[in-house]
């Protein structure tokens, strides 16, 4: 096996010998996760082999097992197109974590007020709007914190959720669970975790399937509205049809007792939990302690043993990403984290590392501690006590012997040609790009090895007979793998030539390329001057695009044989249409229509439609009952941003749904 693949070897739960000692649930999210490990992301984890014993041990205990139907590609999302995606303002940020007392009390430091203490629910985070009118009108998942993706008609499917409240509009945030006790009836033993059904209930494509599922949801917050306290918030979401988190008020000195008590009743709780979160009760003493871009100042999730372990640092090895940095791995003695035994963690980049490491920077023998992440993802969460070696940072790239550089957060090299994690890496950024999904990392390796595909050319050969001599690739899964290809055949211009992956050939550069050109000869034979005479392209990108287009061109015109490439023609262009460039932002719900379909008639007539307020914005738009309580001094995150802009200068026109529809001649 490849360095790059071993080190993947993230989770001996799957190397071990101990399958069969293992629970059901603990299998399914081992298949689960080794079978998107393998086909979406960058960290095949195990070989072949060592992966059909695997699903071997959880066919035996638990033949009927979902899992085992979703082992593939398919299983693992590598097919599943991009749900609508719905911007977090303000962003749902993570929490804070503990594993001990000492720290937790440190964290209080001298803060001397009440606490509200709560279980950490082990469920899946979601938002859940309600309009002017008071309607349940969105619904989306956490995603990354800022965007997440709309679920609307799943959440209306949750079973304590109102599907009105009486004085919209607003906000709740909460955390959608399975109750144990629904789970155990109708799921346990057949099925994966209450977690992991709660996460498969929400993305239900046919929402009426949500409801078998008897979802609920504890909120925790609002957005929209103000309050002295927690305890006041509470309240009022208990006066809106919600239920709360079941909270307890605790001065400091009761914190670890309240820990202790959440930790006995555990068992006697109808929903799964993993910690319990603390948070000061003063929103004025909220605002004062502040956030992080990752967590709120005021709350910290104190998370049960069990799940952490301390180990020792041993080595770090270095892989090379598919982005061509060289990334750190943590190599540890063996340690038992819930059932499994880990030993290696990957440190996902240099300057993660350092951070991990202090001042001293991070050295070989620290006693380290150890957690899984999502409770399967090994993770080095904390150094403890610090080692007495340096982690020396390799000088080469272990493909091709690159020089090593530091770029930003990241240690990178100029790989070579023949580099075979940067040639990979090419034909990823390819797929990637031209999005022919069902191809992911593993595939592509596994293509490259095989000889079946060495450059982009290579994927409008391949045949689903070449397909199916790949291991784990069926009939049914190369043909499809083959539609995904075949839909490719013919592309916009400048997404082809993006796709290439030259250097500095982004979005911006393609573009201009592809609105000045209408064949492919022409624009690659642009020479250096030209590109460099042109606004806003430089002499370094002129060069690099340049160069790119002299030693790909048979590449490229070998691609075009295959891929027949779209120009803009004159009338695409309306950037110069009647709203001619001008910027607008939908924030809040709209009457007439939903946001995308306003941003879709912006578009149509030459404007444009940013995610978010900047300076140079034109319009942000809101619905006509929000412009009235706007004008009455009700404020968002945007409006107020858009004011801020506003008085350093800017000329952004805060309207409403009326006068836009004015604007747009409707
Ligand atoms: S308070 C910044 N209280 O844990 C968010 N969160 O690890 C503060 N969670 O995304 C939320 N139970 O979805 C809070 N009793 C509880 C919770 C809880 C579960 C989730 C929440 C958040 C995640 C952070």
């Amino acid at each position: 096996m490849t360095e790059q693949l071993d080190l993947g070897n993230v989770v001996d739960i799957t190397k071990s010998q101990n399958w069969a000692q293992l629970g059901v649930s603990d299998l399914e999210k081992a298949v689960e996760y080794h079978n998107r490990m393998y086909w979406v992301e960058n960290n095949a984890v195990i070989s072949d082999e060592d992966f059909d014993k695997l699903v071997e041990a959880l066919r035996t205990k638990a033949p009927d097992s979902p899992i085992l139907d979703a082992i593939g590609p398919e299983g693992a999302g590598a097919f599943a197109p991009d749900g609508v995606k719905v911007t977090h303002e303000p962003p749902m940020l993570s929490l804070d974590k503990c594993y001990d007392e000492d720290t937790l009390m440190k964290w209080f430091g001298k803060f001397d007020g009440e606490v509200v203490v709560t279980p950490k629910v082990d469920g899946v985070a979601a938002c859940i709007r309600y309009s002017s009118r008071g309607d349940l009108v969105q619904g989306a998942t956490r995603g990354n914190g800022t965007v997440g993706e709309d679920i609307t008609e799943n959440v209306k499917r949750i079973m304590n959720l109102p599907l009105t409240v009486s004085d919209g509009p607003m906000e709740v945030r909460g955390e959608a669970y399975m109750p144990l006790d629904v789970f155990r009836s109708k799921f346990e033993g057949e099925y994966s975790s209450p977690r992991n059904l709660t996460a498969g209930a929400m993305k239900q494509k046919d929402p009426e399937k949500t409801r078998n599922f008897e979802i609920h949801f504890y909120a925790y917050d609002v957005i929209g509205r103000e309050f002295e306290s927690e305890s006041e918030k509470m309240q009022f979401l208990i006066d809106h049809g919600f239920t709360p988190v079941d909270p307890k008020i605790v001065h400091v000195d009761g914190l670890q007792a309240a820990y202790d008590e959440i930790l006995d009743q555990r068992e006697e709780l109808n929903y799964d939990t993993d910690g319990v979160v603390y948070k000061v009760n003063s929103i004025e003493e909220q605002q004062r302690m502040g956030l992080t871009a990752h967590h709120p100042r005021f709350a910290i999730a104190y998370k049960f043993q069990g799940e952490s372990g301390q180990s020792t640092l041993r080595e770090v090895h270095w892989s090379v990403s598919r982005t061509g940095a060289i990334n750190p791995v943590a190599v540890v003695d063996p340690v038992d984290l819930s059932g499994a035994s880990v030993t290696r963690a990957s440190l996902h980049n240099l300057s993660i590392m350092e951070k991990l490491g202090g001042d001293e920077g991070l050295r070989l023998n620290s006693k380290v501690l150890m957690v899984r992440r999502g409770g399967v993802i090994p993770h080095l969460e904390k150094v403890v006590e610090p080692g007495d070696i340096p982690v020396e940072l390799p000088e080469a790239c272990p493909f091709c012997g690159a020089e090593t550089y530091r770029e930003g957060d990241v240690l990178m090299a100029h790989h070579t040609d023949d580099c075979r994690g940067s040639r990979m890496r090419q034909i990823e950024h390819f797929t990637q790009v031209m999005e022919i999904k069902g191809f992911g990392p593993k595939v592509i390796e596994t293509l490259y090895e095989t000889e079946l595909v060495t450059e982009p050319a290579d994927f409008f050969t391949l045949t689903s007979e070449e397909l199916q001599t790949l291991d784990r690739v069926g009939e049914k899964l190369a043909d499809r793998l083959i539609d995904a290809i075949d839909g490719k055949r013919e592309v916009d211009a400048h997404i082809f030539l993006r796709a290439l992956g030259i250097d500095e050939l982004g979005s911006h550069v393609s573009k201009i390329l592809t609105q000045r050109y209408d064949n492919i000869e022409d624009l690659i034979a642009i020479t250096r001057d030209e590109l460099a005479s042109i606004h806003t392209i430089g002499d370094v990108i002129a060069d690099k695009v340049t160069e790119g287009f002299e030693k790909r061109r048979q590449d490229i015109l070998d691609l075009t044989k295959h891929v027949s490439l779209r120009f803009p023609t004159p009338g695409d262009d309306n950037s110069d249409g009647e709203l001619g460039g001008k910027k607008f932002l939908f924030t809040g719900a709209l009457e007439s229509m939903s946001r995308k379909d306003a941003q879709k008639k912006v578009q149509a007539l030459g404007g444009e439609t940013p995610s978010g307020v900047t300076k140079d914005l034109d319009y942000l738009v809101i619905g006509d009952a929000d412009l009235e309580k706007f004008e009455g001094g009700w404020r968002t995150g945007k409006l107020k941003k858009a004011e801020k802009y506003n008085e350093d200068g800017g000329n952004i026109k805060i309207i409403g749904e009326t006068q836009f529809m004015g604007l747009i001649g409707e």
